[in-house]
């Protein structure tokens, strides 16, 4: 069964500065099936990061709607957007940017634990060692600083935090771009193997057709502000309809 479990529907967002104004987002509609990933690909610019952020709440969209586990979300209210970001997380490109730089990578995974789910200690400390053996990262780099621990491991950390908060929808933004490929595919290679051991649903968003490839299910082309196309991975890199596609695979 097929259960809609993010529905993006007709969003626009248009900046505007004392240079002028950019549509960042212009109809912009899509759905997330529960235990899918969806990738949204295009080249820098083209309003990927506008669409992650409206998805998670943190930015208002000028019209549209966004719907998330039947519930729809009103960016006016703080109560909205606060059961909204309760159901989702996400995931940047630099992972110690989102990290205080003097917590050990124990806090870091604490704090979502405690504070926002409220767990005790001792359950919040058993999750945390279940989670390091899930993301491939021994225990003893629990007691280590966020920014002493390499960019592709703080990644993993920054995944296992997001894992943590047991969220409906993890929201990946270029998480792959700030590592080497060695690094790079052995994220992924981690992401498709959680898929594979629980159901996460995620919106994946990068400039690289070959990394969204390998990790969704359907995939979103977005040039300037617009969904182009999109369907299923196999058919949108098989037998894509737009040029601009076809360019973003020869990139790959
Ligand atoms: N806060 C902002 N103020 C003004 N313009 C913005 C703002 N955020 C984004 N834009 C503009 O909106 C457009 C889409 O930006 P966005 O960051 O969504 O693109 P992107 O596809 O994520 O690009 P990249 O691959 O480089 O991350 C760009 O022209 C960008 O300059
Ligand atoms: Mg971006």
């Amino acid at each position: 069964m097929c259960v809609v479990l993010l529905e993006v529907h007709d969003v626009d967002k248009t900046f505007t500065n004392r240079f002028g104004s950019v549509t960042a987002a212009f109809g912009v509609s899509f759905e997330v099936s529960a235990g899918e990933c969806f990738g949204l690909i295009g080249e820098s610019g083209s309003g990927k990061s506008t669409i992650a952020s409206i998805v998670s709440g943190t930015l208002a969209p000028d019209s549209g709607t966004v719907c998330l586990d039947g519930q729809a979300l009103d960016t006016r209210s703080a109560r909205s957007r606060k059961a909204h970001q309760r159901k989702l997380q996400m995931v940047f490109q630099d992972p110690r940017a989102s990290f205080n730089p003097r917590m050990k990578v124990m806090d870091a995974l604490r704090e979502p634990l405690i504070h926002k789910l409220g767990r005790a200690k001792d359950e919040a400390d058993a999750a945390i060692e279940q989670v390091m053996e899930q993301v491939n990262l021994p225990t003893g780099m629990l007691r280590r600083g966020v920014h002493t621990i390499s960019v592709g491991q703080a990644q993993r950390v920054a995944i296992a935090r997001a894992l943590l908060a047991e969220p409906r929808l993890i929201v990946c933004d270029e998480i792959t771009s700030a590592l080497d490929v060695t690094v790079q595919a052995s994220i992924l290679e981690l992401l498709a193997h959680l898929r594979r051991e629980q159901e996460l649903s995620m919106l994946f968003v990068s400039h690289d057709m070959a990394v969204v490839a390998q990790l969704s299910d359907r995939v979103a082309v977005m040039e300037s502000g617009r969904i182009i196309e999109q369907g299923p991975v196999d058919q949108v890199i098989g037998n894509p309809v737009q040029e601009y596609t076809r360019l973003l695979i020869d990139l790959a």
